[in-house]
């Protein structure tokens, strides 16, 4: 390069990173000053993880792998959901999304490159056994035996999900998951994962956020297999139970050196007014959102989320299920994005189309119950800043989530399965990507987290959703929540700042570099 192009280029980077500091720093006492309580950034940066914390970063086969007809897979209900028009944003597919399934030694080099200890991703369903039952599809096994080598390889641990959302579509048309035998079904996939795989995985989460895609794909129809009916829900909902109870023991049966945990959707939720009303209404949302997988497999019942006794019969709930259903979890899994504000209600459709933000749900105006038996009213609050996918941002809730099922479940080991946010920052002139409010959103919760731990709460792993830019579900791909952003016409992936945070965060144990 010569003299005057070197000193221009030189010029225009310095400009550049001078700019991008500036507005780093701008952003992040912009979004802290609107945060209500919002740590300072001295203590944020005094704060210190416990050596051997496990960094890591999460995925989902449907959100990044494309690949949707690859070697014998077979269709899910996010295929046939993308294929139909007028379903997701934009009329996105998912057939490419990130082409992780062919550029996976590229994503988990990231991982690495970013000082990364745990990597969480899903294993589809369709690629293992292409309907649901029956024979094991060999080369759907080979590439996840590939992947997880990659892994270890690059000095990873692998945490495998089991099943995130993608269900083999021949499985819905069998009556999908209101349909009791998909437990056992479920539990014959999962002792297969277990057996091939179970040499070198040990860490498994039968269920990403369950509640979710029971409530989303059943009882409001806003997700495959677009069903609105609460009470399908129920029996949806139900089923689930029932497979996470059979599949640990199947796991377990299958690989001696198995620990099982949960991805569960979590929100910490507050009373909209101290009334007696309000206050048992949030106790009723916790156990219906929070709790509604967790108890049962915890206790071998389900919570009190229903404002008389849960209503067994059209849940399909037979004598005997709570030993079915009761599968002690080594840990627990839970995923943080935001808080809610519950009051008691009235009313409710049977089949409620409440609001929903992305993956997290409500937030419409209007006071009636979501469903006429947990009679509760949800908001989604917006006194702290909103993320671009109307998120609002929370740290706080953090702490007071982790205490709270530290406390109620006899301070477990628990793992932060998921936590990110939406921004549409994409690379600079300079080729940069200076995402700093997601930097500044980390710093806050980390925080949070790290409080929670010096009160006696026993994390051992946080993962960052997530680790490329992909698929959004209904959202298609107007949503980024990467730490690295991915072009999506080049696959070219280019680390954010944030990025590029976090891997020093990971390396040091510390929020302040
Ligand atoms: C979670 C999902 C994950 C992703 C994030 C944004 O609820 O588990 O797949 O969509 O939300």
């Amino acid at each position: 390069m010569n003299r005057r192009n070197f000193v221009r280029n030189s010029l225009v980077t310095a400009g550049a990173a001078m700019v991008a500091d500036r507005r780093l720093s701008a952003l992040r006492f912009a979004s802290q000053e609107k945060i209500p309580g919002a740590i300072p950034d001295s203590v944020i940066d005094a704060a210190r993880f416990p050596d051997g914390f496990l960094w890591g970063m999460a995925s989902a086969s449907y959100q990044v792998e494309g690949a949707w007809d690859a070697d014998g897979k077979g269709e899910s209900i996010w295929d046939r959901f993308s294929h139909t028009v007028g379903k997701v944003k934009g009329g996105a597919m998912a057939d490419v999304s990130c082409d992780d399934y062919h550029r996976y030694k590229e994503d988990i080099a990231i991982l690495k490159r970013l000082n990364q200890k745990s990597y969480r991703f899903s294993i589809s369903w369709a690629r293992i056994q292409p309907t649901g039952t029956g024979a094991v599809n060999q080369k759907g096994i080979d590439h996840y035996s590939r992947v997880t080598d990659a892994v270890l390889e690059a000095g990873l641990r692998p945490f495998c999900t089991i099943y995130h959302w993608d269900l083999p579509q021949r499985l819905e048309d069998r009556g999908g998951w209101p349909n009791r035998d998909l437990a056992g079904y479920y539990a014959e996939f999962a002792g297969i994962l277990a057996k091939y795989l179970g040499d070198r995985i040990t860490v498994w989460a039968p269920f990403n956020m369950p509640w979710t895609f029971t409530y989303y794909g059943y009882g409001i129809g806003v997700f495959p297999p677009c069903r609105s009916d609460f009470y399908l829900f129920l029996r949806a909902a139900h089923t689930v139970n029932l497979a996470q109870g059979e599949a640990l023991r199947a796991i377990k049966a299958a690989s001696s050196k198995a620990t099982v945990g949960s991805a569960y959707g979590m929100a910490p939720a507050y009373p909209k007014t101290d009334s007696e009303a309000d206050r048992a209404a949030t106790e009723r949302y916790h156990a219906m959102n929070n709790l509604y997988f967790l108890n049962p497999a915890m206790h071998g019942e389900y919570p009190k989320a229903f404002v008389g006794e849960p209503p067994y019969d059209a849940m399909g709930y037979k004598a005997g299920d709570d030993k079915i259903m009761k599968a002690p979890l080594d840990w627990v899994g839970f995923h943080y994005y935001t808080r809610r504000i519950v009051s008691a209600a009235s009313g409710g459709a049977g089949s409620s189309g409440g609001g929903h933000f992305g993956t997290e749900t409500e937030g419409e105006g209007g006071s009636a119950a979501r469903d006429p038996l947990t009679q509760i009213h949800v908001e989604m609050p917006t006194e702290g800043p909103l993320t671009e996918a109307g998120l609002e941002i929370w740290p706080r809730g953090m702490y007071d989530l982790v205490t709270q099922i530290s406390r109620e479940y006899n301070h477990p080991v628990i793992e932060i399965s998921e936590n990110g946010c939406c921004y549409l920052d994409a690379p600079d002139e300079t080729g940069r990507v200076p995402d700093a409010r997601r930097i500044a959103f980390h710093r806050q919760i980390l925080a949070e987290l790290a409080r929670a731990i010096s009160d006696g709460a026993k994390v051992r792993a946080y993962h960052a959703w997530t680790l490329v830019d992909n698929f959004e579900w209904a959202d298609g791909y107007t949503q980024r929540y990467g730490l690295t952003y991915v072009d999506f016409r080049s696959q070219k992936r280019t680390v954010k700042d944030s990025g590029l945070w976090y891997g020093r965060v990971a390396a040091s144990g510390r929020l302040g570099v």
